[in-house]
């Protein structure tokens, strides 16, 4: 366990959260506040869950000095609060929505609209709270140009490395018919526990991420139709779902890391679902990051498009938070 928070406490450092980064180094040296909450977890997410737990606490006033950075405060509230915390992670996993991801979505969906000239309707695996679902709702500032509604509550901007999203896709439109998604676990951010959910896995010192979050939650609060977020397992809902999408728009199934996760066999079952469907002739097309090669100039991760019947293209090399892009297509 001292070595599960050693190496989290690094991570907190360096990824910008010192407060989370000194309190995790001590808990390295002396973990017996958290013993009897962990138990004998020490999965790497381990440290994760517990500061997503202790955060919950602070945000909902059950105890709002735990993270104050005194380390008194944080060891009283394990000790305080240690059935509930125990509770919780052992039960809620690490549960984010990431909106700056949509910085490589959004031209994704610009490149798929164009290219077919056809209304959209997207459908998202593994879309958490649906953030993502809105990337059409926010405005985008690229090195050739914006993108978005002028009024939009949330702006996103991203450094582009090597390849620009091109002037000719940001001056395209997007119209989109339908939004929906399917998560084993769906979060609701209209509600409060929804919302503070979301929150408590942003660790404190994370400004910037709190602004998008708190920007992209107003954004779906306030649309008139909000996304619809179906509870399951998308490998297993998915044909029943291609299976009825409509011929006169353009399905788009899109994913940000939630397949890259998947075992290699359930990625395949879900790689014959899509390939099954896009075989019967109605429009489809998917969007998905997969790892890429090994260059280390670029990162590891890629952006996939497929428009059926064509093969799969790499679209860009991305940031896995969106931070930054090079657009290839
Ligand atoms: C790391 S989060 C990413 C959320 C969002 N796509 C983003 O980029 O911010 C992964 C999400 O996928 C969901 N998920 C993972 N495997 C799933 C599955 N087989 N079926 C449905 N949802 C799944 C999780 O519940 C979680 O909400």
């Amino acid at each position: 366990m001292r070595d599960v928070f050693r190496r989290q406490a690094e991570h907190f450092e360096a990824l910008g959260s010192p407060v989370y980064a000194r309190l995790a180094e001590r808990l390295a040296l002396d973990p017996s506040p958290v013993e009897p909450i962990l138990g004998d977890d020490d999965a790497w997410d381990a440290p994760l869950r517990l500061f997503g737990a202790v955060h919950y606490l602070v945000l909902s006033e059950a105890a709002p000095d735990a993270l104050s950075g005194r380390w008194e405060d944080f060891a009283a509230a394990l000790v305080a609060h240690q059935d509930a915390l125990r509770r919780r992670v052992a039960t809620q996993g690490v549960q984010t929505n990431e909106v700056q991801r949509c910085t490589f979505v959004l031209p994704a969906l610009l490149a798929a609209a164009a290219e077919t000239r056809l209304p959209l309707e997207l459908l998202e695996l593994g879309p958490s709270a649906g953030l993502n679902l809105l990337a059409d709702r926010y405005r985008y500032r690229y090195a050739n140009g914006p993108w978005g509604p002028e009024d939009a509550r949330l702006e996103l901007v991203v450094e582009e490395r090597g390849g620009r999203v091109p002037a000719g896709l940001l001056a395209e439109e997007l119209v989109v018919r339908r939004r929906r998604g399917i998560d084993l676990a769906p979060v609701d951010s209209t509600t409060r526990d929804g919302y503070l959910l979301l929150r408590s896995f942003l660790w404190p010192g994370l400004d910037q991420r709190l602004e998008r979050l708190e920007a992209a939650a107003a954004t779906l609060r306030e649309l008139p139709e909000r996304p619809e977020l179906i509870r399951g397992d998308f490998v297993r809902s998915l044909p029943a779902l291609l299976d009825e999408r409509p011929a006169d728009a353009l399905t788009v199934v899109f994913e940000t890391f939630s397949a890259i996760f998947l075992p290699a066999e359930t990625a395949a079952e879900l790689e014959r679902a899509l390939d099954t469907a896009g075989a019967d002739g109605r429009p489809l097309a998917w969007v998905s990051v997969v790892h890429g090669g090994d260059d280390p100039t670029h990162g590891d991760f890629e952006l996939e498009l497929r428009i059926w019947p064509g093969p799969a293209r790499l679209a860009a090399r991305v940031d896995p938070h969106g931070n930054w892009l090079d657009w290839r297509l």
